[in-house]
């Protein structure tokens, strides 16, 4: 047999073993047998790379590293859903669907609501080809890589399945896997995860594919979508996804249930909420749907959630635990945030030992004692919370839990301004979690993406007391980094080349990296815009400030008074002098005067770019954005699904299209 055919033969084979491993639960086969074949298989494909195939059964290891996700926009947007925790509303939201829909009693499909990551998956003929994040909603990021390793989910469908087929499902750790992973990474010395919801999030971004193979991930399918054969009831859709090889919620163990009453989905309610802590999967609540697409099409969608779907919420758990310490953690800011240290106990699946309790107000609010025994609940957050204290246990001579009147690591007074509710350590320069945290903040991905320097060589060099701000980083040089206790060749030339890479980041980011209390990543967008230069932002008046989208008093008076800081002052010209972006022009990335003069509309959903992406692709080369088609208009910059009545006017008026293709060949961005 020619190696080809054997590859593919043995791809063929193993496919289906490890769909009857994983999804029909018959293996046919043993281990052992399996293992053979698939050592077959990678010798065959390390000996012939032509034939790679990035779904063969060899990928599920996973085995590639990969620097960044390729952000892809959505086909439908990923929105989310209404959420109820309680009956009432549920009965509501049940008579407003039946009156909506004019159907007196709908069908509806119940279903467990899964505590993971949302993904969306792309077939295309009938292979694996995308795996999107939710991201914002409209454009996600796709680590297919990463989603390859789950064993239950096909890499190819079988061909009764439709060619062309989105599928959408929540990414999750199964609890014995999530235990399993957290029992080797203490192990290995590392910090185990908080909660499975965390990890999977935190696996799924993984850049290393082989350690999110190890991890094992798995996923529960909730929606399908194909041209090529419309699904007419969710339910069905649901059946068809477990024919063609997806883990879907069992019906056969209730996971899922057709209700046609408020009243069966009440039953199915107040099963879960008493059975879920049996579940080998974390959930918080079932989803409640129409089951009849037709009908879904007719209830249609709000700007944010369809009509037609409802999220239910359980209540969040509660367990009774021993408070023994508060601690305190001093933010980047500077904010102080109080932490209770209790006895470990289960909740939801996870132990917790830490919970927070906000500020000096909840602490008095709950009269808190060492010695209390507190109640803890998980609600949204990774950190439980202190709900109530039960004095009927409180020890004799408990004493009050007083709130620290000193940092606890720089030892200055804490103060408190009027109105506020946080504690600050008002030693801003010296005060080493509030330096360190401004220098993390500094080279954050999302910042200054600065990722030849790790958060421990960050600690290392604030200790050593070599660096104190950003500025002090780019002035080590190779020689200070060469300095640096087991800092090798490699690691000094890291360190350079991304501090070298910074400078190209565009100014907006660099506003954001500074760490201007409340401004975060959008409002620096909107500052960029507003004020072009570094120069005009430090020199805006109050009203100047005020008048930017987004920018309040507070934003004004945070901005104003860290540039009126001399140390701040120092800090951005040396930053500048070390060739940091401080004006926007300049740092559009590529940007250019290339569509000078024309006027674009845009419509539909875009490959490369999220919808106001390409706006600001189209501002930063020099054209303009209106929002409806005219006679000035020059091109109407079409994606997929253009709006009926703009296509219409378009072709009224002459109004020529672009493609996002020729667009980007335009623009120069080919890549
Ligand atoms: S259906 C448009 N079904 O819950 C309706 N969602 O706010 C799409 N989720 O992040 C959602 N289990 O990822 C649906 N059985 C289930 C689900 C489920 C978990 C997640 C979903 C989304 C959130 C909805």
């Amino acid at each position: 047999m020619a190696p080809h055919e054997r590859i593919t033969a043995l791809r063929r084979e193993l496919h289906e073993h490890n769909r009857r491993y994983y999804v029909t639960d018959s293996p046919s086969i043993s281990d052992a047998e399996f293992d053979r074949l698939l050592r077959e298989l990678q010798d065959l494909e390390a000996l012939h790379p032509e034939y790679f195939d990035a779904n063969s059964p060899t990928q599920r290891v996973g085995g590639g590293i990969i620097k960044h996700f390729e952000q892809v926009a959505h086909r439908r947007p990923m929105l989310s859903l209404a959420n109820t925790y309680s009956f009432d509303e549920l009965d509501e939201f049940v008579r407003r669907a039946e009156e909506l829909a004019s159907v007196p009693n709908l069908e509806w499909s119940a279903e467990l609501k899964f505590d993971g990551v949302a993904i969306s998956l792309w077939y295309e003929n009938g292979e694996l080809i995308r795996a999107l994040t939710r991201g914002d909603g409209e454009v996600g990021d796709d680590v297919v890589v990463n989603v390859r390793t789950i064993r239950e989910l096909p890499l190819y469908l079988p061909d009764e399945a439709p060619r062309d087929l989105e599928v959408r499902g929540e990414i999750v750790f199964l609890h014995d896997d999530f235990e399993r992973m957290n029992a080797r990474r203490r192990e290995q010395g590392l910090e185990p995860f908080a909660n499975p919801r965390n990890a999977a999030s935190g696996t799924l971004k993984m850049q290393d594919s082989a350690e999110v193979g190890l991890r094992r991930l798995s996923m529960f399918a909730y929606a399908a979508f194909s041209a090529d054969q419309p699904l007419e009831t969710h339910s069905g859709a649901l059946d068809a996804l477990a024919r063609w090889g997806f883990p879907v919620p069992p019906r056969a163990q209730r996971w899922a249930q057709k209700c046609t009453s408020s009243d069966e989905l009440k039953d199915f309610l107040t099963f879960w909420d008493a059975e879920r802590q049996h579940l080998p999967v974390a959930t918080d609540g079932a989803v409640l749907k129409v089951d009849r697409v037709e009908e879904q099409q007719r209830l249609g969608f709000t700007a944010k959630a369809p009509r037609w779907a409802i999220a239910y919420k359980f209540n969040a758990e509660q367990a009774c635990t021993v408070l023994r310490e508060v601690v305190y953690q001093v933010g980047r800011t500077g904010a102080v945030t109080p932490v209770a240290v209790l006895d470990p106990v289960w909740l939801s699946g996870t132990q917790v030992q830490r919970a927070s309790v906000h500020n000096a107000d909840q602490i008095a609010k709950l009269d808190l004692h060492l010695g209390d025994w507190v109640w803890v609940e998980k609600g949204g957050e990774i950190i439980p919370k202190i709900t109530a204290v039960d004095l009927g246990r409180r020890p004799i001579g408990a004493p009050t839990v007083v709130f620290a009147a000193d940092c606890p690591d720089c030892g200055t007074p804490l103060e408190r301004q009027n109105g506020e509710a946080q504690h600050f350590c008002p030693n801003a320069e010296h005060c080493p979690p509030q330096i360190k945290g401004r220098i993390e903040h500094f080279i954050h991905r999302r910042a200054m993406d600065v990722d030849g320097i790790g958060i421990e060589t960050v600690d290392r060099l604030v200790d050593l007391g070599w660096v104190r701000t950003p500025a002090d980083l780019y002035d080590l040089g190779a020689a200070g980094w060469a300095r640096l206790d087991k800092f090798k060749e490699k690691s000094v030339a890291n360190a350079l080349a991304s501090l070298e890479a910074s400078r190209s980041i565009p100014y907006e980011r660099v506003l954001f990296a500074l760490g201007i209390r409340h401004v975060g990543e959008t409002v620096a967008k909107k500052l960029a815009k507003a004020f072009t230069h570094m120069d005009r932002l430090a020199a805006a008046s109050m009203d100047d400030l005020i008048a930017v989208p987004d920018v309040g008093p507070q934003i004004a008076v945070s901005i104003a008074s860290w540039m009126c800081d001399p140390e701040h002052q120092r800090e951005l010209s040396r930053l500048k002098a070390h060739g940091l972006q401080m004006e926007k022009a300049a740092s559009a990335g590529g940007a250019s005067a290339v569509l000078e003069g024309q006027t674009f509309v845009v419509s539909g959903v875009f490959t490369h770019f999220s919808r106001d992406g390409i706006k600001d692709a189209v501002e930063q080369h020099g054209g303009r954005i209106a929002s409806s088609v005219s006679s000035k208009t020059n091109y109407l910059l079409a994606g997929e699904g253009v709006g009926p009545s703009k296509r219409a006017k378009a072709e009224a008026l002459g109004v020529k299209w672009l493609t996002e293709e020729e667009f980007r060949a335009w623009i120069g961005s080919t890549d």
